[in-house]
């Protein structure tokens, strides 16, 4: 008789962790671009906290006062004992700032997605970019709808599915804003125009381009200068907002639908008061300080091109390149091993393999902060030159001219060896 527990341990899943690497749940404490791992300060380039807003003393500051004030937890529902006036004044100001008509919020981002899953009814048909993150495929296999995949950001494929597709099912085309993992953006007025010619509503993920993108930070749409693409949005403060929770915005009927139907809303405890709290600082920040956009959105221009410069591959020239940097390395073991290397030179990075991305499209991805100094940016650069040409992922003489008249790592200014 198989054993569910046994059938777990013979499965191909684990064979990685037998590697000797260990990019996973490593223990650290960052802040302002820094970590400590393993006792040692690196370079911190795998958080998300785009902005820098996580450790900034309005934000940290406005979190413990709504501790002291609410306390730790509101222990219960939204739709039961855990909605505090900070929740709606958060949901207000979301739905302004997005200028939808309404906004709700859930305790993180993940569940704002599952959220959808009620849209997503029998008969009903939804058409999902590839790449989406996990938690939009979990809400569509949690919905009724008939599943149409496509091929990432290939609007051709997009297009002759729905062609093709019965003309009396409810449509809804699904997509990241800015993909988590390839850091490039969704092609927002192609994918708004297929949908009006074919009568399908957009959901547009932008829990990475919410904050970060447009003069205003509003996201993808604002930064196509498509304000009506999006019908509904999903998000997270855990990104830009440096705090954690997800957000839904849309037209007032269907998020008052949501509120009494999806299930992450009605049976999970909410947002915490330090989170909501958080969250509302950081807005008013994202809305004040638009050099933390410029800033952060320099910084990655610039590694990109040193790292292309260096012969690595960071995907295909990309018309903005946004703060999530894929370093391809192609193959678990090497991806592994690179990251490992790279943070002996002193920089903490996430490695990504499958299923965050296909086999075969393993890659270190790179992420940059606000908060990040130019310092930073040169020992990124030293530390990938130094592990790439160790493992032969690059090769041992730069391809191009950034690299060689780029910044250099200064191993005085970041004192970090880890091994
Ligand atoms: C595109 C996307 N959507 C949703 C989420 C989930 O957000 P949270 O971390 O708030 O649960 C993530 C987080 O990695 C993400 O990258």
């Amino acid at each position: 008789m198989a054993d569910v527990f046994d059938k777990l341990l013979s499965s191909s899943a684990p064979s990685f962790m037998e590697t000797g690497f260990r990019p996973f749940y490593q223990a650290l404490s960052a802040r302002d671009g820094e970590a400590r791992v393993r006792c040692e300060r690196v370079v911190m380039a795998a958080c998300n906290d785009y902005l820098g807003l996580s450790g900034d003393p309005r934000v940290t500051g406005a979190a413990a006062r709504a501790t002291e004030r609410y306390g730790a937890s509101c222990s219960g529902s939204r739709a039961l004992c855990g909605t505090l006036p900070l929740h709606e004044e958060l949901e207000a100001r979301l739905a302004a700032f997005l200028g939808c008509e309404a906004a709700i919020v859930t305790t993180t981002g993940f569940q704002a997605n599952l959220a959808l899953a009620p849209l997503f009814g029998r008969g009903d048909l939804v058409f999902s970019d590839m790449a989406n993150h996990a938690s939009l495929m979990d809400a569509i296999r949690l919905g009724w709808a008939g599943k149409r995949p496509y091929r990432h950001s290939d609007m051709a494929g997009l297009e002759r599915q729905l062609v093709t597709a019965d003309p009396d099912a409810g449509k809804v085309i699904v997509t990241d804003g800015l993909f988590s993992m390839e850091g490039d953006l969704c092609r927002l007025p192609e994918i708004s125009a297929l949908a009006r010619r074919h009568g399908a509503r957009v959901v547009v993920d932008g829990a990475h381009d919410i904050g970060l993108l447009g003069a205003h930070g509003r996201g993808v749409a604002e930064h196509f200068g498509v304000p009506d693409a999006v019908d509904l949005y999903t998000g997270t403060f855990s990104k830009c907002f440096g705090s954690i929770g997800g957000l839904l915005a849309g037209p007032a009927h269907i998020i008052g639908y949501l509120r009494y139907t999806a299930r992450p809303l009605l049976f999970s405890a909410s947002m915490t008061p330090a989170s909501v709290a958080a969250a509302l600082a950081a807005l008013d920040i994202v809305e004040a300080e638009p050099e933390r956009r410029t800033r952060v959105l320099d910084l990655a221009g610039r590694l990109d091109s040193g790292l292309r410069a260096l012969g690595f591959d960071t995907g295909s020239a990309r018309a903005v390149v946004t703060p999530i940097i894929p370093v391809y390395i192609g193959g678990a073991e090497l991806c592994a091993r690179m990251w490992e290397e790279v943070l002996a030179e002193g920089v903490f990075t996430s490695a990504v393999v499958a299923p965050g991305v296909p086999v075969g499209r393993e890659l270190i991805r790179l992420t940059l902060q606000a908060t990040h100094t130019d310092e930073h940016l040169a020992h990124i650069l030293g530390a990938f030159a130094a592990a790439g040409r160790r493992l032969g992922v690059i090769p041992a003489v730069a391809v191009g001219r950034a690299a060689t008249a780029g910044p250099q790592r200064d191993r005085d200014a970041m004192p970090v060896h880890v091994r």
